[in-house]
């Protein structure tokens, strides 16, 4: 088992220098397993219990979170008036850096991920990832077979600006399932406007390979491994 420097171990996990993480080791209030660690070049192996107070700490260089996010959060890390996803993440997964990856309305749910990578959050959100993003939209309105063509073409937004092919699904009682391949501000909002129609509710199902788990309650998280991670671009 990988061995680590309490010291280093504290920097990582709390996004901190080593004097600061020194300091914090003078002031007694770090253990691991238990035990008040106080020197900085005592080791603690990777996956030791270790302690600020009562927070566990994680030794992991980032972090990558699965949310399923509810109605009426910000998709931000902070602001003054609404909560934002980061805010109602559990403490234990709570540490600096963290930002959602991409943006999902303030009315929409289902997947989003949360991140302090952010090399992972921009390979992810460029526009030259072409990733898929399926989501769930339920309309005000029939969806007539004709649209599906229409957004397979690309769809010409109000404002003049085109849109990639995306591919669209239509399900019963005036709900659709939506493929697009970038991330304009609005887009499947923008895109439904186009042949007239309003999105009433709108949910996202999946990102590449990476689908939302249909057991997850709103407001629910998990950590994401490698492997799931790797869906995303696949
Ligand atoms: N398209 C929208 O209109 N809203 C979202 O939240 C995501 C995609």
């Amino acid at each position: 088992m990988a061995e680590i420097r309490i010291d280093k171990y504290l920097s990582v996990a709390l996004s901190i220098s080593r004097n600061e993480a020194k300091a914090l080791l003078k002031g007694g209030k770090i253990t691991a397993d238990s035990k008040v660690v106080l020197k900085p070049e005592t080791k603690v192996s990777e996956t030791a219990e270790v302690k600020c107070g009562t927070e566990t700490l994680s030794y992991k260089k980032h972090i990558y979170i699965l949310m399923n996010k509810p109605e009426g959060i910000l998709s931000a890390s902070t602001d003054k008036r609404v909560k934002t996803v980061v805010d109602i993440l559990p403490p234990h997964l709570k540490r600096a850096g963290l930002f959602p990856v991409g943006r999902l309305d303030k009315n929409t749910t289902g997947l989003l991920i949360i991140t302090d990578d952010g090399d992972f959050g921009h390979k992810v959100t460029s526009p030259k990832s072409l990733i898929e993003k399926r989501y769930l939209a339920g309309l005000d309105g029939e969806v007539k077979p004709e649209y599906i063509e229409l957004f397979k073409k690309g769809i010409t937004l109000a404002d003049g600006s085109e849109c990639m092919s995306a591919d669209l699904e239509i399900l019963q009682g005036n709900n659709a399932i939506v493929t697009i391949r970038e991330g304009k501000y609005h887009q499947i909002k923008r895109m439904f406007g186009v042949v007239g129609l309003g999105v009433n509710t709108l949910k996202r199902l999946s990102i590449g390979k990476l689908e939302l788990p249909p057991d997850l309650q709103n407001g629910q998280v998990v950590e994401l491994n490698p492997t799931q991670i790797q869906q995303i671009f696949e």
